[in-house]
Order: structure tokens, then sequence, then C-alpha cells
């Protein structure tokens, strides 16, 4: 059953979750952004009853997977087996509830991927067009554009990729790059013509208008705005298939060298693990108008899963269209972007390691702070704060005053309940609402609404708590004191069944403690769950706090990963062109001495100075007022490009320049003789 109008037409729900690449471990960035939500989201339908497939796998061919291989002297197969397997373990010990979890380089995946090219081939799906791409003389191969280097013909970076240049950012092709340069052999790469099968996704785009802005209005704004802007710019053909030899191979006859575009066959991965599951099976989930089909994925994936994929299945023909894609957004780490290549992340599997038995709590705070309608940031403070004041402090607490007054006032066995006052009466109405309430949240992909909703469940019962006093009613009234347990209990016992979708292991513990069976969420909302005199269990702590110490920890493990980034970082500045001794010799640098120093007027970096230079006495303006103090630094000698045409600074004529050494962090230092040298003494 369920809440929503629009859903009731459903029988069946097939549920994917963004294939993770496997180069790296998963992090917390996935995690909210894809797993958590679609974990929520199914178990929430099976409590109500609902059939359900949650399927997951890792994406394990593109080029990337190539590349770190070869830097690692390893197989690509080597690199997926290694991560896939990190993944596939820290996933179960988190508690994602995959019903399949596989692979794209497993055999299903191949047959399924490969059949499902050669139908779009036969029916004439796709357009056949040669273009020219770089090939590599010496390593004989066309190249991938991450194989490809060379300077950005944007910011002059020499070691711009052809896809990206990093350092300004600039999406590229490779035959933008100037002076390119083949990363497999260092030789400079020739155009040679390559044929491949393109998808012409102008013959969808009716299709798309129709299905998509036409059709789903009701999808989360960020989503249908991408669809929309990609929709009106026009749609283009798309090539499925690479010169590449990791991946699916191109299943015809003159294709040889060439495999399907990791974009084409992971995907078709949903399928073919769905294939594995249920081989005789699979086919109504994928097939029939009753199935209803959810693409949970980051923001990144949007274009793939809203307009490549469904045109992929349009194409087919025999295929429902997703009917939602809730796609989020970005959550940043302390303020900087998520990134496997630099290790700033939260990886899963260290998690599990640093905080055993915490799955709830990193999948609560996750989920309250998910990224649904904008980027957010993961702070450990956030964590920390999360899990003493909300998770010990509310619901914790809540739990833990009603058992542990039932077991002192009533041997631990679930009182009767007497007569209901206004306030019993106001508050078991209050929380009847909570099943359909959350439900909703849930029905319309609102988790952080839907678990915020559960922890006010929770608050309701600390209220009731607290206004009714049951320690000190138990000194004259033991009656109301059962009555205000009793209800106490029910809400402990409805909070057991709503919070299973968001914590299971906390749900399942409660649940023991209540000596309760697993009911289902429409069960919810009544205060009849616990017989009277049902013996409950000891009183066990749900969450504990985490301390400063634990959390400083993870601090400082990132700032260790800063500073290897930095130190990295400068190590691999590239060089720049080569000159000749000429060009040096123009330049005319002397030592010299700093007689004044004083901080420009209204600016935070600039200091004036008046240096002796040997030649004369000159006014020089420096950016280094953020590392040195005036007062420290007269007298001190240094090296003055003295030739370097004037320029007015803050109405100040700079004549010269002071040359500086960076470090890592980005501090200053003056290059300076280690001894004392006459000033104007030349530097060559
Ligand atoms: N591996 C891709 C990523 O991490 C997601 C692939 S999703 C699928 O961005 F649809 F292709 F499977
Ligand atoms: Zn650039």
């Amino acid at each position: 059953m369920k809440y929503l109008e629009s859903d009731k037409r459903f029988e069946r729900y097939t549920i994917t979750t963004a294939l993770p690449y496997a180069n790296g471990p998963v992090h917390i960035g996935h995690l909210a952004g894809v797993y958590v939500p679609a974990d929520i989201y199914a178990r929430y339908l099976r409590s109500m009853g609902e059939e359900v497939v949650l399927i997951g796998g890792s994406d394990e061919h593109g080029v990337p997977i190539t590349i770190k291989a070869r830097k690692e002297g390893v197989t690509s197969q080597d690199i997926v087996d290694r991560y896939h397997n990190i993944i596939k373990q820290s996933f179960e010990e988190f508690g994602i509830s995959f019903d399949v979890y596989s692979r794209t380089t497993s055999k299903q995946h191949a047959e399924t991927a490969s059949d499902f090219f050669k139908r779009l081939y036969d029916n004439g799906k796709f357009v056949e067009q040669t273009s020219k791409q770089y090939y590599d003389p010496e390593a004989q191969a066309f190249l991938a554009d991450r194989y490809i280097i060379g300077k950005c013909p944007h910011c002059g970076n020499e070691k711009a990729y052809g896809d990206q240049c990093e350092a300004c950012g600039t999406s590229l092709s490779a035959t933008d790059l100037i002076n390119p340069k083949s990363t497999l052999s260092g030789a400079e790469p020739e155009l040679r013509e390559t044929k491949h099968w393109y998808l012409p996704l102008e013959q969808y785009e009716e299709f798309m208008r129709q299905w998509i802005l036409e059709g789903h209005k009701e999808w989360k704004t960020n989503v249908y705005g991408q669809c929309k802007s990609w929709i009106e710019q026009g749609l283009q053909p798309r090539a499925v298939t690479r010169d590449l030899d990791w991946g699916v191979k191109v299943p015809l006859p003159d294709a040889e060298g060439k495999v399907l575009y990791v974009w084409f066959d992971a995907p078709i991965g949903y399928i073919s693990f769905t294939q594995e599951l249920m081989p005789n099976d699979w086919e109504k989930w994928w097939k029939d108008e009753k199935s209803k089909l959810v693409h949970f994925i980051g923001k990144d994936n949007i274009v793939f899963h809203c307009i490549i994929f469904p045109a992929m299945l349009k194409a087919d023909g025999s295929y429902i269209m997703p009917e939602n894609v809730p796609a989020n957004e970005f959550l940043n780490l302390e303020g900087d972007k998520i990134s496997t290549s630099r290790n700033w992340a939260v990886w899963l599997h260290e998690y599990l390691k640093d905080f055993p038995g915490k799955q709830d709590v990193l999948k609560y705070v996750l989920c309250a702070n998910a990224p649904e309608t904008k980027d957010n940031d993961f702070t450990w403070k956030d964590f920390q704060t999360r899990n003493n004041s909300e998770l010990v402090a509310i619901y914790g607490n809540f739990v833990n005053r009603t058992m542990v007054l039932t077991h002192k006032y009533f041997g631990g066995k679930v009182p009767a309940c007497g007569e209901l006052n206004d306030l019993d009466r106001q508050t078991i109405e209050e929380m009847k609402q909570f099943p359909e309430r959350i439900g909703r949240s849930i029905e319309q992909y609102r988790f952080r609404e839907a678990l915020n909703e559960m922890m006010n469940l929770a608050r309701l019962g600390n209220k009731y708590l607290t206004e009714n006093e049951p320690w000190k009613t138990i000194k004259t009234d033991e009656s109301r004191t059962a009555t205000v347990l009793n209800i106490s209990l029910q809400i402990c016992a409805n909070l057991a069944i709503l919070s299973e979708a968001f914590m299971p292991m906390t749900a399942e513990k409660l649940r023991n403690m209540l000596n309760m069976e697993k009911k289902a969420w429409f069960e919810a909302g009544s205060a009849d769950l616990l017989n009277v005199e049902t013996a409950l269990s000891e009183p066990q702590l749900l969450f504990e706090q985490i301390d400063d110490k634990q959390i400083e920890a993870q601090i400082n493990k990132l700032q260790e990963t800063k500073k290897a980034n930095e130190i990295a970082q400068a190590e691999t500045e590239p060089q720049k062109e080569n000159i000749t001794y000429d060009d040096f010799a123009k330049l005319d640098i002397r030592v010299g001495t700093i007689l004044s120093a004083e901080k420009v007027a209204k600016t935070k970096k600039l200091l004036k100075l008046t240096i002796d230079t040997g030649i004369d006495q000159r006014t020089i303006v420096s950016g280094i007022a953020e590392h040195y103090a005036p007062e420290d630094i007269v007298g001190r000698q240094v090296s003055v490009v003295v030739n370097l045409a004037p320029k007015v600074l803050k109405g100040i004529e700079s004549r010269g320049m002071i040359l500086m050494a960076e470090n890592a962090d980005g501090s200053l230092s003056f290059v300076s003789p280690d001894k004392q040298i006459k000033n104007g003494g030349g530097i060559s």
C-alpha cells in the first residue's frame, strides 16, 4: 500500500543506484547522494508490503580504470577486483539492503550489453560515422582524450588533459590542445580516421519533450531544469563505441579493437543484474507498466539517466521509462569538494573501522544533512553534535527513560493503561499521524523531512514523559504512572517500526528490548502495539556520546591529507618553457638592503619599502604584509629585480621587485644571500 495517489497504480518497484566506479572505495558523498536515500526508500516500501528490488553493482569499465592500472603496473582486472571487493563488503557491513550487488565485468553483463547493442544495430537504430581521432603511432592505439596531454589554449597550463584542463577547469576536446603528447609513449599523436556507432539523440527530442517536459513536471527542480536545458539546446548524436581494449567488445565483425562506451554498458548493468537475480522473472521488472522504475543518482549523472539511457530503452522499444530520477546535489567535506584522487573523503570502509557499530549514526547524519536541494557540507563537528544532541539526547534518552522507569516500577512488564486524560488522548492522536506523514515525505523523495518527522515522534515522547513526571506520580498514584508508561512504551514501539527505514540496526535493538516482532509500517500509529504484561528485556543504550578526542582524530587525519596534497601539488607544478641564456641575462637582479618599511594604507597585503640597491635608494611596493611585519625586516638583505618596468600601485610608484620563495602552505620567504654582500652585488 502507499499514501501517494499517483503511486497507487504501481505493483512493484525497480530501484536502481548509480554504479560506483571500481577505481576507488565508496565515500560519504556517494552515500549521502545515492545509497542512503535509495536504501531508505527500499526499506520503507518493503515495510509497506510492496514488492521491491534494490539493484546495485560496480562500474568496472572506462578509461580512468585503465589509467590507474597502467600507473600501478597491474591489469585493469586487478584494479576492479580490488575495489569491487572493498566496495561490496563495505556496503554489506554498512547495511545497504541491495537485493543484488554485481559488477559490469560479469559474464551475464557482457552478454546482455552486447545483445542490447546488437538489437539496436539490427533494427537500424544507430548511425555509423567516421571521424578523425588521435592515434599513437608508437603504442599503435587510438587514444582516449584522457591519454593525451598538452598545453591548454585557455590558461597555458602545459599539462592539460584531452578532456579537461584541471588548472582552469575548462572542458576540452583533445584537438584543442597545443603540442599534444600521448601519455602512453610520449609520442606526438596523429589524427586517423576511425568508425563509430552513434545514437541519434535528436530523433528522440520530441519524445523527451513530451515525456519529461510535459509529463514529469513533478521531478525535482534541479533534475527537471537540467533536462529542459539539454532538450532546448538541441540533442546531438552520441557515440556509443570507443577505440579501447577494456570494455564490452562491440559485437560486429568489422569492429576489432572497439568496445561499448562505458556509459552505454553501465546502465544496462541495472538490467543484467536483475537478470542475475531473477533469471526467469526479470522481465516484468523492466517491461511491465505496473513496475515503477526509479534511478537514484548524483547530479553529475542526470543527463545519462534522464536522456541517454531512456533513449536507449526507447530505441529498443520493449522497456518502461523511469518514473522518477531523484538526483541529489553534492556533499562537500569540511568546506572542500570531495575528491577520490586527492584522497579528500571520509571512506566508508575506514569509517566502519573507526566507528564500529555506528552504522546508523552515519546514516542518520547523512540523511539529516543530505544535499537534496543544494550542495551541503559534512563536518565532523556537525556529526558529533547530531549524535550527541539528537540521537543520544532525544531518541536514546526517551527510550532509555521509558525502559528504566518500567523496570523500576513495574518489574519490566508493560503496565496496564488506566483511564485517559486529555493530554493522553491528544498525544495518542498526534502519534497516529506519524506513519502517514513520514510515509508521504518518503514517497515524495523528501528524506530529510521524513527523518525529521521521525525524530519529532521521539520528541513527542520525550515531552509527554517530561510533562507527566511518572517518577513523581508513582508516590501517590500508581495507576496514573502505569498509564503514562504504557503510552510511552507504545510510542517506543511506534518508533521501532518507523525508524526501521532510516536506522535498521537501532530499530532491531529497540524491538529486542521491547520483545516485539517486526511489524509493517502501516501497523504503526496504534497505541496497542505492546500487550499488557509483556516482559521487556533489560534496557540497553541505543546511542552513546561521541567525545572530542574521536572527532579530533578524524580532523587530524584530514589535515594530514591536506598537507600531503599541498606538497604533491608543489612538486607537480609544471616546468615552464625553456629560455635561452640571453633571455635570462635580460634580468638585472641585485642584492639590496631594506632601509625602511611601512604598511600601505587600506590594503592587507602591501608594504612600501625603501631599498638601497647600491645604485640608488628607491621605493618598491611588495605584497608581503601578511608574511612580514615592517619592524622585523628593516636592515635585511634581499634580492631585487632592478630593471623591472616601474608600476604605480595604490598611488605609489614601485620600481622593481623583491624575489620571494613560496612554501607549500602559501607562506613567503625572502630569497637572501647567506652572507653579507655589498649592496648592488649582481645575482646571476
Ligand atoms: N560510475 C558512474 C559514476 O560514478 C555512474 C554509473 S551509473 C550507470 O558517475 F548508470 F551507468 F550505471
Ligand atoms: Zn587551462
